[in-house]
């Protein structure tokens, strides 16, 4: 993977939230490990995400108010893009689309954003728990991949929701994010809180 510790220099300030990012996306444990990113409209996530995204040679992707098909077909289109296979990736359902992302780190750790992540979920609620079956133990071959993924949207209810309680995705976030002030109750990295 490409140096992350140096954070490039059109982005101003962060440097907590960089180093964070730097030390979760290039944590060499196998295994995937997941992060969400919360925090309010117009602080820098984004910016932030496709900036560390582009260093360390990830994959970015930018949900959109869409049916679940069509962000099904999104998303298959931006890996294609990525990754240049020998077919375009058609993906029926999800599981064939995190597969694929669970793919991207098989050699390496590897970060990959989904960014405004709530708009996947209004268009598939089973969503959270196809990813916790996905970096389970058990799930697809879980020790042979370092994808870093990252969860991201401003909607705290709904994002902070995803690591609280018994919600499925709790106690799958890797190190090294950290608690906001206004209590998301796991460990997502946050900004502009
Ligand atoms: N650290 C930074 N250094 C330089 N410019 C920044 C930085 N953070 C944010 N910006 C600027 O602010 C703009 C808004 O940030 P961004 O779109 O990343 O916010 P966001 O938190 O993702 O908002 P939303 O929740 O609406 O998606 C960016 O397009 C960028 O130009
Ligand atoms: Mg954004």
């Amino acid at each position: 993977m490409r140096n992350l510790v140096d954070k490039p220099s059109e982005v101003f300030d962060r440097d907590f939230e960089w180093s964070a990012l730097a030390r979760f996306i290039a944590d060499d444990q196998p295994g995937a490990t997941l992060g969400v990113v919360s925090g309010r409209r117009r602080q820098g996530k984004t910016y932030l995400l496709e900036a560390a995204c582009q260093a360390a040679g990830g994959f970015y992707f930018g949900a959109t108010e869409a049916t679940d098909a069509e962000s099904l077909r999104h998303i298959g289109n931006a890996l294609t893009a990525h990754l240049s296979p020998p077919s375009p990736f058609h993906f029926a359902d999800w599981s064939e689309a995190l597969s694929v992302i669970l793919d991207l780190g098989r050699d390496q750790p590897v970060p990959v954003v989904i960014d405004e992540f709530p708009y996947l979920i209004k268009g598939n609620p089973e969503l959270p728990s196809l990813i916790q079956q996905a970096l389970s133990p058990f799930g697809h071959a879980r020790t042979s991949t370092k994808t870093r993924l990252l969860l991201c949207g401003s909607a705290l209810a709904v994002m902070g929701k995803l690591l609280s309680g018994s919600a499925p995705l709790r106690g799958r976030a890797g190190p090294g994010t950290r608690h906001t002030p206004a209590g998301l109750p796991a460990r997502g990295a946050v900004l502009g809180h």
